[in-house]
């Protein structure tokens, strides 16, 4: 199996629909040992959906944004692995005056706000987990949406994850040394709770199809999932600082070829 035997925290499970819901399935499926973590008061959302796996794991809480949630999950890996293989960040926010075409009246203090918990965030989680994965090196993966362009809508979410792919080459430098590989899976849209924040999120899905060459579907998360289950495995142990496009390839057509 892919992760047999692999130890994994996996963050960013809100509901069934979530991306990160998908990976811990498929890596329940593919032998992976696993613990979730929830957000604030969705933490019960988080363990409601965590009974709906196949072999519910237990459900720490994170702040991603707070030092001291970080120590305390590095600690409780400590107490029950003693080691950590791979790491799921699946975990963005944005507040709503900093999306939906507002970009030119966002005030700082939200732009921040999207970086910190977005792209920043990515940092604070991989410094918290290195005493446990530095020994035997390891992976950790981030979730994208292409930052290469600028959308419609996405604005300073759009701003925050250029910073996200920025922040992975960054770190896949300073970890490299310590065998651990820093990879982001750039998803196409997705409908999850994330998604639905995002005012005009179904236009955008809508193109989709008329652009992909692959079909894609914006309600199964179960493609993105096998590509960071890949990127979790040792079949990728050669990739680190690497952007996976897992978009029906709409990232590498310049115009759409059909209606849609
Ligand atoms: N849905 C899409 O179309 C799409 C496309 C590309 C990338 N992504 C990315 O995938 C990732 C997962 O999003 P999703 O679409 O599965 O939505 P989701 O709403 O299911 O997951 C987002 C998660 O972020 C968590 N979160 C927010 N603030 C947090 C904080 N301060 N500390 C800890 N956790 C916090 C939430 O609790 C939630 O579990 C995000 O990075 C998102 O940007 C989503």
């Amino acid at each position: 199996m892919l992760l047999e035997g692999k130890k994994l925290l996996i963050t960013g499970v809100l509901t069934p629909q979530s991306i990160a819901f998908a990976v811990a399935k498929l890596a329940q499926e593919q032998g992976a040992e696993i613990l979730l973590t929830g957000f604030g008061r969705a933490t019960a959302l988080t363990g409601k959906s965590a009974k709906r796996l196949p072999d519910p794991p237990d459900v720490l809480e994170l702040d991603v944004n707070d030092e001291s949630h970080i120590e305390t999950v590095a600690g409780e890996l400590e107490s029950r692995w003693g080691v950590l293989d791979g790491v799921l960040h699946a975990i963005a926010f944005a507040p709503e005056d900093a999306l939906g075409g507002n970009f030119l009246n966002t005030p700082p203090a939200s732009a921040t706000t999207a970086f910190q918990t977005s792209a920043f965030s990515l940092k604070a989680l991989a410094a918290g987990m290195l005493p446990l994965m530095k020994e035997r090196g390891g992976a950790i993966v981030g979730m994208d949406f292409d930052a290469s362009v600028a959308w419609p809508i996405y604005d300073w979410m759009g701003v925050s994850k250029a910073a996200l792919e920025s922040v992975a080459r960054y770190l896949a430098r300073d970890l490299g040394a310590h065998g651990i590989r820093v990879n982001l899976v750039s998803a196409g849209p997705l409908k999850t709770m994330a998604a639905k924040s995002i005012p005009g999120f179904d236009g955008l899905a809508a193109a989709w199809d008329g652009v992909a060459p692959l079909a894609w579907d914006t309600s199964d998360p179960g493609p993105v999932a096998a590509a960071v289950a890949f990127l979790l495995s040792d079949y990728s142990r050669g990739i680190t600082g690497e952007i996976l496009h897992v978009d029906g390839g709409y990232h590498a057509i310049g115009a759409p070829a059909r209606q849609a």
